[in-house]
């Protein structure tokens, strides 16, 4: 693993930026694996302007997101699907064919589990980009008693739910389930980016990257990765370096 500590939140997404244009000016086609969360939301704006500036061509690259809310509809403004539009999709010339989230709203679960496996792995993640929730979750990979390879329905941890309700008004408007891509999808990644802001991460962080690898924090998978960026802001990284 390597860390980088950068000195405030605008540093750390610049960085991210760095890695993620690099991939797509080395190759156009490439497949991105993307997160939602507070955390991406300034890696995604300097992505759009290093678009808007000429730097980046994403018509070719292709999408693959992380996961998404059970039973929330793509056009709901709280899906991931609407959070991705939103802040980056429909600010970039990303093209609508090349763009993936697994669908909340399938009547068969199982059917777009495996609908969404075989997509990845048509196209291998090049650069994943990660945050971190307060239980070690990545994706929605919440905590639990073994690592799940595939894509998978999962329930929400209560501290997921509270940390989400900021979205919805009130913790009861939280969705309980979502479809999260598994954990061997998110390590066959060749580079993830693992993103951490602010002093409340700091202590889950730690116990990630330096505590014993187990499915209770499930981003402490990460150790066994050949290629993680973590990238974080002093506060975040307080624990560690
Ligand atoms: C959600 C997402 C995760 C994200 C996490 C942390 O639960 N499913 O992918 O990493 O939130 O969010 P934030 O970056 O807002 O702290």
């Amino acid at each position: 693993m390597r860390i980088y500590k950068a000195a405030d939140y605008a540093a750390m997404s610049k960085l991210a930026s760095d890695v993620v244009a690099a991939a797509v000016i080395k190759d156009p086609c490439c497949a991105l694996g993307l997160a939602t969360g507070s955390t991406p939301l300034g890696l995604y704006a300097s992505l759009v302007a290093r678009y808007e500036a000429g730097e980046l061509d994403f018509s070719r690259t292709v999408f693959v997101n992380l996961d998404e809310y059970i039973g929330v509809a793509a056009d709901d403004p709280n899906s991931y699907c609407s959070f991705m539009q939103r802040h980056f999709f429909s600010a970039v010339n990303a093209r609508s064919v090349n763009i993936n989230i697994p669908n909340g709203m399938a009547d068969d679960t199982a059917a777009e589990c495996r609908r969404y496996d075989e997509l990845l792995e048509a196209h291998p993640v090049d650069v994943q980009v990660l945050g971190i929730g307060h239980d070690g979750h990545i994706g929605f990979n919440e905590p639990g008693d073994a690592f799940v390879p595939g894509t998978h329905a999962v329930e929400l941890d209560a501290r997921t739910i509270s940390a989400n309700a900021r979205f919805f008004g009130a913790e009861e408007n939280v969705p309980r389930r979502a479809l999260t891509m598994g954990i061997g999808s998110i390590m066959r990644a060749r580079t993830i980016l693992l993103l951490a802001y602010g002093a409340d991460k700091a202590e889950i962080l730690a116990r990630a990257i330096r505590g014993p690898v187990t499915p209770h924090v499930p981003a402490s998978v990460l150790q066994l990765h050949a290629d993680v960026r973590v990238i974080g802001d002093a506060t975040a990284l307080a624990e560690l370096i």
